[in-house]
C-alpha cells in the first residue's frame, strides 16, 4: 500500500474490466485517478468501488484528439497542476475476418481507437511530463502484439503498433525522465473476452467454459487471467520499483507466448489456434 501516494493518473477505459481493476489498485496505493470512457454514466461503478474523492470520471472518446487533450487537461487540474501517470487501456476488439474480408471502416475504427487514441493522449501528456521533470506511461497492448491469432488483422496491427509507439517514446523521451512501458495481457476475464468466447463457443459447438478451455489449451497455466493479475503490473510500471525500466514489453499471459503449439510430436498440437487469445 502507498506505492503511488501523491501521484495523479489518467486511465482511459477505466469504467470496466482491466481499466477498472487498475483504477482500484492505483487508488488503493494512494493515487488520485481520472477515468475516462465515452459515457460518464458508465464510469460510476468504478467511482463507487474506489475511496471517496479519489476518482474523477470524465467523458471522452479516445478516437478524438480534442477529447484526449481535454482528458489530459482535466487530469492536470485534478492533480493540482500535474499528471504523473498515463495508462492507455481503452480498446476494442475486431470482428473476425482476414484482410480481404474486413471492411476498411472496421480497420480504421480499430486503429483509431487502439493505436491513434494511445498516440493522442501521449502527444498531449508528454509536454506536461517534460515540464514536471518526468512521468510514466503504461500502455495496454496484448498477447496479439507478440503472436498472431488467426483472422484479427486490425487488432493485431493496432497492438503491434502500440509496442512500436511505446518504444519510440521510451527512446525519444528518456532524457526527460519519461518512462514508457507496455503490458501484454493474454486472455483475461472481462466482457471483451466473454464476447469473443461466445463466438468461439458457437463455432466449436460448446459453451463459454468449453471455449475458454479450448482457447487456453496451449497456455501453461491453462486458464484466463483475472483483471487483478493484470493490474499489479500497471502499478509496478507506474511506481518507484521500475525507475530504471523503459521500453519494456511484459507478457502477462500464463506463459502462452513461450509455447510453440507445433513443437512437439507427442502433444495434441495442431496448426489451428482456433480463434484469438488476445
Ligand atoms: N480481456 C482480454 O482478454 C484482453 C487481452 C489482451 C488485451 N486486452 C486489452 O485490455 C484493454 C481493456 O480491455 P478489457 O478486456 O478490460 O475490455 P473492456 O471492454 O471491459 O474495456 C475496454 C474499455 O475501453 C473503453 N473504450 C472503448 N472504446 C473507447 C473509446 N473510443 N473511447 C474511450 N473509451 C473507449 C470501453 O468503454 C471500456 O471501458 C483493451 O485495450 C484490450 O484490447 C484485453
Amino acid at each position: 500500500m502507498g506505492q503511488l501516494t501523491g501521484k495523479t493518473a489518467l486511465i482511459t477505459g477505466g469504467g470496466s474490466g482491466i481499466g477498472q481493476a487498475i483504477a482500484k489498485r492505483y487508488t488503493a496505493e494512494g493515487a488520485k485517478v481520472v477515468i475516462t470512457g465515452r459515457r460518464v454514466a458508465a464510469l460510476q461503478e468504478t467511482v463507487d468501488l474506489c475511496p471517496k474523492g479519489s476518482v474523477l470520471p470524465f467523458a471522452g472518446d479516445v478516437q478524438k484528439p480534442e477529447d484526449c487533450e481535454a482528458m489530459i487537461k482535466a487530469t492536470v487540474e485534478f492533480g493540482g497542476g500535474k499528471i504523473d501517470i498515463l495508462v492507455n487501456n481503452a480498446g476494442i476488439d475486431s470482428p473476425a475476418g482476414s484482410v480481404a474480408d474486413l471492411a476498411p471502416e472496421s480497420f480504421r475504427k480499430i486503429l483509431e481507437t487502439n493505436l491513434f487514441g494511445t498516440f493522442y493522449t501521449c502527444h498531449f501528456a508528454i509536454p506536461h511530463f517534460i515540464a514536471q521533470g518526468g512521468g510514466a506511461i503504461v500502455n495496454v497492448a496484448s498477447l496479439a502484439a507478440l503472436r498472431c491469432p488467426p483472422a484479427l488483422p486490425a487488432y493485431i496491427a493496432s497492438k503491434h503498433g502500440i509496442v512500436g509507439l511505446t518504444q519510440s517514446i521510451a527512446n525519444d523521451y528518456g532524457k526527460y525522465a519519461i518512462r514508457a512501458n507496455v503490458i501484454c495481457p493474454g486472455a483475461t476475464a472481462t466482457a471483451m473476452l466473454e464476447n469473443a468466447m461466445s463466438g468461439l463457443a458457437e463455432q466449436k459447438g460448446t459453451d463459454i467454459p468449453g471455449a475458454l478451455k479450448f482457447l487456453t489449451r496451449f497456455t501453461p497455466l491453462q486458464r484466463a487471467a483475472s483483471v487483478d493479475e493484470i493490474a499489479g503490473a500497471a502499478v509496478f510500471f507506474a511506481g518507484d520499483d521500475s525507475t530504471y525500466i523503459t521500453g519494456a514489453v511484459l507478457p502477462i499471459e500464463g506463459g502462452a507466448s513461450v509455447v510453440d503449439p507445433c513443437g512437439s510430436s507427442t502433444s495434441d498440437a495442431g496448426l489451428d489456434w482456433g480463434g484469438g487469445q488476445h
